[in-house]
């Protein structure tokens, strides 16, 4: 396990400057979290780590390969039920058993066999965190993951994702300060860069 370095990223959209020379070091087996504006480029920067963008320069060192991300959107299956939508993610080595369980513990006990387009928002939400922390990975992307939750929930799920992301290194983007002391991250402002 070895830090992840992020050297003088840039990205522009063609006109529009996005990221000017960022620079992070997101540290092994921790969690840092990301503040900034809305539109500062948080997400970019996420899709660039993911190998889903590419920048236009800079360098980024230690990137693991096995990745697993909750996105700013939940990006599920919407006609599979919860249990599915983590099985397809997490592989046949974890058993339904466990998913089951894990689910019940993020409070979707009597919703873990609808189809998830049946759930709401917040349950939704719910579902993808269990997703992206029951895969496998020796990274984790999280972006705004508690967008959506009410605060008795969001207590709840916090919990659960402290205890799964224990000991690996994890990214977080939010835009709630308390948000960082609850999970107890590292914080790293992000400044716009057509500021
Ligand atoms: N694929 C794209 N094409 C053009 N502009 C984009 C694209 N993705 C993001 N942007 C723009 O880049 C800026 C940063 O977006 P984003 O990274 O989503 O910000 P954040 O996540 O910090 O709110 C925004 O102005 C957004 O509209
Ligand atoms: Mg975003």
């Amino acid at each position: 396990m070895n830090d992840i370095i992020v050297s003088g990223l840039s990205k522009n959209f063609d006109d529009l400057v996005v990221l000017r020379d960022f620079n992070a070091v997101f540290k092994a087996g921790e969690l840092s979290c990301i503040m900034g504006v809305s539109g500062g480029g948080k997400t970019t920067l996420l899709n660039i780590l993911l190998g889903l963008l590419h920048q236009d320069s800079g360098e980024i060192h230690g990137l693991p390969e096995k990745i697993s991300c909750v996105f700013q959107e939940d990006r599920l299956c919407e006609d599979f039920s919860a249990v599915t939508n983590v099985r397809i993610a997490c592989g046949m080595d974890i058993g339904k058993t466990e998913i089951e369980a894990q689910l019940k513990n993020v409070g979707l006990g009597d919703s873990i066999y609808r189809p998830v387009r049946e759930l709401s928002g917040g349950m939704k939400r719910r579902v993808a965190i269990v997703r992206a922390l029951m895969t496998p990975s020796d990274l984790i992307i999280m972006d705004e993951p508690f967008k959506g939750l009410d605060d008795s929930t969001k207590q709840n799920v916090v919990q659960f994702v402290k205890k799964q992301i224990a000991g690996r290194t994890a990214i977080m983007v939010t835009h709630d300060e308390e948000e960082v002391e609850l999970m107890g991250g590292s914080l790293i402002k992000m400044v716009a860069a057509n500021k």
